[in-house]
């Protein structure tokens, strides 16, 4: 049975679009490509079809990780019911997916550091600050995404 992760920012083209980039690695690195299926979203519309953010892609780069290829899509109310694990990137983000929701899949939606302990904390919005920003963004998503695959994992073996 396949897992499906969606990672939900506002933009979905500084955050989220870093989230998925880095679990995909982590996913690849394991072996469970065929098992763990990512992919990322924003709740709004700005940027639809754009790339991530240069100064994501830099950033990211400089870490081995290439997010060329990803395009930014809108979160849809059937994505919902699609992906078994919903991680939003902070508070606002996750009450938007939560108003969005059924009471059948509002348990889906979780904040990603919370899969670090550290709960309601939020990965902050880099995209109107500096560089040091796009840096803590990945420190962050880094560390929270390897705890988050740990937890798919037992979850995959019940
Ligand atoms: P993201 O960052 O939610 O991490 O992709 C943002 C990108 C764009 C905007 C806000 C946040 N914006 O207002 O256009």
């Amino acid at each position: 049975m396949t897992t499906k992760v969606l990672m939900v920012c506002l933009g979905n083209i500084c955050r989220s679009p870093t989230a998925h980039g880095i679990m995909e690695t982590l996913i690849e690195k394991e072996g469970l490509s065929a098992d763990i299926i990512v992919d990322s979203a924003g709740t709004g519309d700005w940027h639809i079809g754009k790339a991530p953010d240069p100064r994501t892609q830099q950033a990211a780069k400089r870490r081995g990780y290439d997010l060329s290829h990803l395009r930014a899509r809108q979160v849809t109310v059937a994505d919902l019911d699609d992906y078994d694990w919903v991680i939003a990137m902070d508070r606002q983000n996750r009450q938007n997916l939560l108003n969005m929701a059924s009471d059948a899949n509002r348990d889906r939606i979780t904040l990603l550091l919370e899969h670090a302990g550290q709960i309601d904390a939020e990965v902050p919005d880099p995209y109107y600050g500096g560089e040091q920003g796009f840096e803590q963004v990945l420190d962050m998503v880094e560390t929270a995404c390897a705890a988050l695959l740990e937890r798919i994992k037992l979850q995959r073996v019940g």
